[in-house]
């Protein structure tokens, strides 16, 4: 009895958060502030508002830069942490898992964090898997399965995610009202 009342606090506890930290933040009709100042009260190290509805964020270990924007739909487990750099975009329903099991038989949890650095645009429905580090200024081609570390200015495409070819950095990118921003480069490739 006193387990089943433990293991209902616990759930009750998680549903709380999720309605809390999830689904009211994710929802279509929170303003793009609102939904950053709450992921900001969770304890998440935000400094970009433009996170789009119906991501969901597993823990709050999770640092997203500056004028990085999220698109839609996206998944962050957040097992381990992850750490978005400044300038970067995600495309809708990326998903970036930190999480695993052992292959042993008995399927030991463990995980690993997972780092995207200044500049990177990750295509729609790209997958990186736990330990991976993205370096600064790649392209991650939509549907693209990120199982290894993926070195800096790089078009990276395919399951498993490959480079394909190499990027150039051409000038500063505008910023979205048409200045010029500090950091983030506009990409070339270089054929
Ligand atoms: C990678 C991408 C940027 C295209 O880059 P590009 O320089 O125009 O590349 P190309 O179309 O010339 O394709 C180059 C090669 O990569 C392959 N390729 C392109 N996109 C690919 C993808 N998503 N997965 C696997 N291979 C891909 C092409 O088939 C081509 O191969 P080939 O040389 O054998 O024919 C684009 O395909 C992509 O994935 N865009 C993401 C769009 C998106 O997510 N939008 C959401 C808005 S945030």
């Amino acid at each position: 009895m006193r387990r089943a009342l433990a293991v209902a606090g616990q759930e009750l506890h998680a549903a709380w958060a999720n309605l809390l930290f999830n689904s009211i933040p994710a929802a279509m009709i929170i303003p793009r502030p609102l939904r950053a100042l709450i992921y900001r009260c969770r304890g998440m190290r935000i400094r970009s508002w433009r996170i789009g509805a119906g991501c969901f964020f597993g823990g709050a270990d999770i640092e997203i830069g500056e004028k990085t924007f999220i698109n839609v739909g996206c998944f962050f487990d957040a097992s381990a942490p992850i750490a978005i750099g400044a300038n970067c975009l995600l495309g809708p329903r990326v998903t970036i898992v930190t999480s695993s099991h052992h292959l042993d038989a008995d399927r030991t949890l463990g995980g690993a964090p997972v780092t995207i650095e200044d500049g990177c645009w990750i295509g729609a429905g790209a997958t990186l898997l736990p330990g991976v580090t993205v370096g600064a200024g790649c392209v991650i081609a939509a549907g693209a399965v990120v199982t290894h570390n993926c070195q800096p200015y790089g078009l990276y495409a395919g399951v498993p995610a490959r480079r394909i070819r190499s990027l150039d950095i051409q000038g500063e990118a505008a910023t979205e009202k048409g200045g010029r921003s500090g950091s983030v480069a506009v990409l070339r490739t270089r054929v």
